[in-house]
């Protein structure tokens, strides 16, 4: 499925050994239609031929600023060029290089003289990524917005066993992807995340234990991918997550309310919260007192299905949740037919290590067709971009396929 079509991609590849690692990455790019210009350092010709490239884009690969056959603007060419830049493998050096602002070569030029966004797969030496000087060049490429891809763990071709090792080509397409997918688009997405909080009387309430890490998690990793979110969150202790305009409820009923009327008009609604099932039937305006030898009845009423009721508007791409702590999978397939959705992340919240507290995760994404992706155990914030690029992938493989459907009746 062509789900790039059209995106120009600027792949910079420096001197490192996983630079045979690029060819099978520009593969996986040109399969989903997009198309590759290939920039190599002085190094990188070392590991693996431009001719090898070439071949692969069908592009000249530049190499050489003062190349007889470039004008001596061939680094600006090629980054007006791009709309999305990657350096894969990208060395400590090359790494430094960007951190300083050096351009001393025909891709760090490129770089330097880019407005892409860029995406950097670092590749070393476990020694040297741990080396402060490459921890600190890293912190200043995150903080200018520079997308890192890995490092992987494992085992070195110098032998070593560490982290380093550059993530494999369907990870960084994965993530890349998904990037171009959502770059410069306006396209709404609604997250529903922490819990509510149901009113008994003026001073007590029924809610539960969510954290609301997960939804604001994703809420961030959206708004990272270029989408515009609106986070309709119950009551946590979180920072609103940057580029996202959030607002806080209390109960199911107002969640209820701003979601419905955010959902209309998004392309997509993540239902992550907690939601209370029950609410009391009533709320005392004053606070109940206890009166001795008489228990205490609360009568409940059951309160709107949020994610089922904006599951019946048309074109809304609707995401689930299944916490769960017994038959995790059962479940979680049952909700997503009941509640009428395209995808559900089954995760089990009985452990305390990646329950609703916690600061990992570790589900099992299943789309609508059934397809079931399990996912290991991660961070919330890269289990949360892992969902976010699936919807991204889902969305762009189902318009790839309305369009061809569409020319093939014309
Ligand atoms: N959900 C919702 N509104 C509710 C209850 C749940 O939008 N009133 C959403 C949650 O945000 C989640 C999904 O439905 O995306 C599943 O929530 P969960 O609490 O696991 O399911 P319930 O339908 O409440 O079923 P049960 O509590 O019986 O497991």
């Amino acid at each position: 499925m062509e789900i790039l079509k059209g995106k120009k991609i600027l792949l910079g590849i420096t001197g490192g050994i996983a630079a045979y690692k690029s060819c099978e990455l520009v593969r996986l790019w040109q399969k989903a239609g997009a198309d590759v210009m290939a920039v190599m350092t002085p190094a990188a010709v070392n590991f693996i031929t431009p001719l090898t490239l070439a071949s692969l884009t069908g592009r000249e690969v530049l190499t050489d600023t003062f190349a007889a056959s470039n004008t001596g603007i061939d680094h600006i060419r090629a980054a007006r060029w791009a709309d999305l830049a990657v350096i894969a493998p990208a060395t400590a050096n090359t790494i430094a290089k960007i951190a300083c602002g050096i351009a001393d070569n025909l891709l760090t030029s490129a770089v330097l003289a880019s407005r892409a966004p860029l995406v950097v797969a670092p590749a070393m030496n476990c020694a040297m990524y741990e080396n402060a000087a490459t921890q600190n060049n890293l912190r200043i490429l995150k903080e200018r917005g520079i997308a890192l891809v890995g490092p992987d763990s494992g085992y070195q071709a110098c032998g070593d066993i560490g982290r380093g090792r550059m993530s494999e080509p369907a990870e960084i397409f994965r993530q890349t992807a998904s990037m171009l997918i959502a770059s410069g688009q306006n396209r709404r997405m609604v997250i529903t995340a922490g819990p509510t909080e149901e009113p008994i009387d003026p001073v007590r309430c029924i809610t539960n234990r969510s954290s609301g890490k997960m939804g604001y998690a994703l809420a961030q990793a959206a708004a990272v991918r270029g989408w515009k979110v609106k986070l309709v969150s119950g009551p946590v202790s979180l920072p609103d997550p940057v580029g996202v305009e959030t607002v806080r409820i209390r109960t199911a009923s107002e969640m209820l309310e701003h979601a419905w009327r955010e959902a209309r008009d998004a392309e997509c609604f993540i239902g992550c919260a907690a939601v209370a099932d029950f609410k009391p039937s009533s709320v005392s305006e004053s606070k109940i007192k206890k009166t001795a030898n008489d228990g205490f009845k609360l009568s409940l009423t059951q309160n709107p299905d949020i994610i089922k009721t904006v599951a019946a508007l048309d074109n809304l791409f609707t995401v689930g949740f299944a916490a769960e702590t017994d038959d995790l999978l059962v479940y979680a397939r049952h909700k997503l037919q009941s509640k009428n959705l395209d995808m559900i992340i089954a995760n089990d919240v009985s452990s305390p290590l990646t329950g609703f507290n916690s600061d990992d995760n570790e589900a099992t994404i299943i789309y609508r067709n059934g397809r079931e992706t399990p996912v290991p155990k991660m961070s919330k914030e890269d289990l949360a971009l892992r969902i976010i690029d699936a919807i991204n992938c889902e969305l762009a493989e189902t318009a790839a396929l309305s369009e061809s459907e569409e020319n093939g009746r014309q």
